[in-house]
């Protein structure tokens, strides 16, 4: 068990007190983002971009996941690690229970998912057998293809309502955690309202219990030359990458991270 637990999670939720979470691919910088205070190491298929190349997350595996999951375990310092189930790996009910268990022995404490309402039942079934899974909501960029490119998800009342009610139901079917990517800052905060497990924020303004950032956005390092919305460079102020990964977890906790510049609008 690490040192950060739902627990500890639920308790900064109750408290107020903001949860910082990050990308993190490798050993040193688990090691490092762990001494800088991040409390949970999230193993993104984001790594089928910023470290294969891909131009989506759709080419990664579950043996590239569980590859990257064991380098961050072997470096952790205590954070709750949190692996994503790429595409397609919860195809059936049988391979979302064996993809998560691979994940889970090669060290992870958490699975994600993405999806809505439709996840509830391989949610329920994972919660049964010990484990946590946060559910990954708004933009889901596995389905991009569907979406028409990375667009911020629930600006209309109606997906909005949609969104909330199938929050609620993903906690009701045992989700310990949910992130929200890219929705109207406004629609986060009316979620983080409306369940009572740790809801985390990217592109999803201030009101969430914590923040996530892909490692590579906020070190100022990008493939394609285009930096989100939602981003902020740590590297541009703060000159060397620990002090960078601190003044992140300094600014989540003292919610100058996100400003009102990096949300979206209904
Ligand atoms: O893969 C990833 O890095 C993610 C975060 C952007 C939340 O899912
Ligand atoms: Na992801």
């Amino acid at each position: 068990m690490p040192d950060v637990t739902l627990t500890t999670l639920q308790g900064l939720k109750q408290k107020g007190d903001k949860i910082a979470m990050l990308t993190c691919y490798d050993a040193t910088f688990a090691k490092i983002a762990c001494e800088a205070g991040v409390e949970m190491l999230l193993i993104g298929d984001s790594l089928g971009m910023v470290l294969q190349g891909h131009d989506s997350t759709l080419p990664v595996s579950v043996d590239e996941m569980a590859y990257h999951t064991a380098c961050v375990k072997r470096g952790n310092r205590g954070a709750m690690i949190v692996a994503d189930l790429p595409f397609m790996a919860n195809a059936t009910l049988e391979q979302t229970l064996n993809n998560s268990a691979a994940l889970m022995k090669a060290g992870a404490h958490m699975i994600k998912v993405e999806g809505a309402a439709w996840l509830a039942e391989s949610i329920r079934l994972l919660a049964e057998r010990g484990i946590p899974v946060c559910a990954h909501m708004g933009l889901t960029p596995q389905a991009v293809n569907i979406f028409g490119g990375y667009k911020v998800q629930g600006r209309q009342e109606a997906q909005a309502q949609q969104m909330i009610a199938d929050a609620k139901a993903l906690e009701d079917a045992g989700a310990a955690m949910l992130l929200l990517e890219c929705v109207p800052s406004e629609l986060a905060a009316r979620i983080t309202q409306a369940v009572t497990v740790p809801v985390i924020g990217i592109g999803a303004g201030s009101a969430t219990d914590g923040q996530v950032l892909v490692l590579h956005d906020m070190l100022g390092l990008s493939l394609t030359g285009r930096a989100p919305k939602f981003v902020k460079n740590f590297m541009r102020e703060h000159g060397d990458i620990p002090t960078a990964i601190a003044a992140y977890v300094q600014a989540v906790k003292s919610v100058e991270f996100p400003a009102a510049e990096h949300g979206f609008s209904a």
